[in-house]
């Protein structure tokens, strides 16, 4: 009895691919146990001792099913990368137009003659009731210049310049941005404000008050004083998350209706 071990290395394009090699071993039924001719299969051995052709015709099967298990498997992970990245499109539009407000034009500072006397008393007389100096006044400092804080359970938030300062305050807003911040509370640039600025109470405000308070505001002196950063931990430092605390419909319906 004698066994002749055959072993046929065979490399197919996918065998390659994967770094897999097949010994497929032909056993005859006499003769007795034999070392088997172990080539090794590299580029320049090729031919040594080696039979390369298909041995079987099963062995062909075999190794058709396995390439197209590996096609199937490609197509799916290609399915799958697909599907991931249109999910990513999505979520990441459906953030964006919660989010995003758009930058309105800087004004010219406008000059005192462009409010009637009566508008600027009205004015005065609403930011009284709304408590506007309160926050946004340091006891003792200067009018409407902004910088006091404003402990809150997330952390400290500092009232800005409102005084019509072109460059710290809000001299180069028109009476679009003004009403805006006032009711929906974004700023002129488009970036979200702190609810710390009562914006959601003064949703209601009509455009005759917000013009009248607009009007009190831009006759102050200007002052030059840049806000104070505020101290808040991650993520709420980061202001497009502040879109999602106003997104409850409830609060946008009457937002966006009245700004
Ligand atoms: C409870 C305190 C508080 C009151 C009351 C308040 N504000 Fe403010 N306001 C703030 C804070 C804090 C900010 C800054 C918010 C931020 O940085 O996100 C702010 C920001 C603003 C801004 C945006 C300015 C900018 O530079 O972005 C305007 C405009 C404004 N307030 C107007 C008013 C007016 C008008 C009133 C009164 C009707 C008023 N605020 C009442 C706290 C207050």
């Amino acid at each position: 009895m004698r066994v002749v071990k055959k072993i046929a290395l065979r490399e197919t394009a996918s065998d390659l691919a994967s770094a897999r090699f097949d010994a497929i071993l032909e056993i005859t039924d006499e003769g007795t146990t034999s070392k088997p001719d172990l080539a090794v299969s590299d580029s320049s051995s090729r031919n040594v001792g080696v039979d390369r052709r298909p041995s079987t015709a099963e062995s062909e099967a075999d190794t058709g099913r396995r390439q197209t298990r590996a096609q199937q498997r490609y197509r799916w992970a290609r399915r799958g990368v697909a599907a991931l990245v249109a999910l990513a499109v999505v979520a990441g539009a459906a953030f964006a137009a919660i989010v995003w407000r758009p930058e309105l034009a800087p004004v010219a500072p406008p000059t005192r003659a462009a409010f009637a006397t009566q508008d600027i008393e009205k004015g005065a007389a609403l930011a009284a009731i709304g408590n506007c100096d309160v926050c946004h006044t340091i006891p003792g400092g200067k009018f409407y210049a902004g910088g006091r804080a404003l402990p809150t359970p997330f952390g400290t938030v500092y009232a800005t310049n409102i005084t019509p300062d072109p460059s710290t305050g809000i001299g180069r807003w028109s009476e679009e941005a003004f009403r805006r911040a006032l009711r929906s509370g974004v700023a002129r640039d488009g970036h979200h404000l702190y609810p710390v600025f009562p914006y959601d109470h003064f949703i209601d405000v009509n455009d005759e008050d917000a013009r009248a308070l607009y009007a009190f505001l831009m006759t102050r002196a200007p002052v030059e004083q840049a806000a104070h950063p505020n101290d808040l931990p991650f993520p709420l430092n980061w202001r497009p998350v502040l879109a999602l605390w106003k997104a409850p419909p409830r609060f946008r319906a009457r937002a966006l209706a009245t700004s």
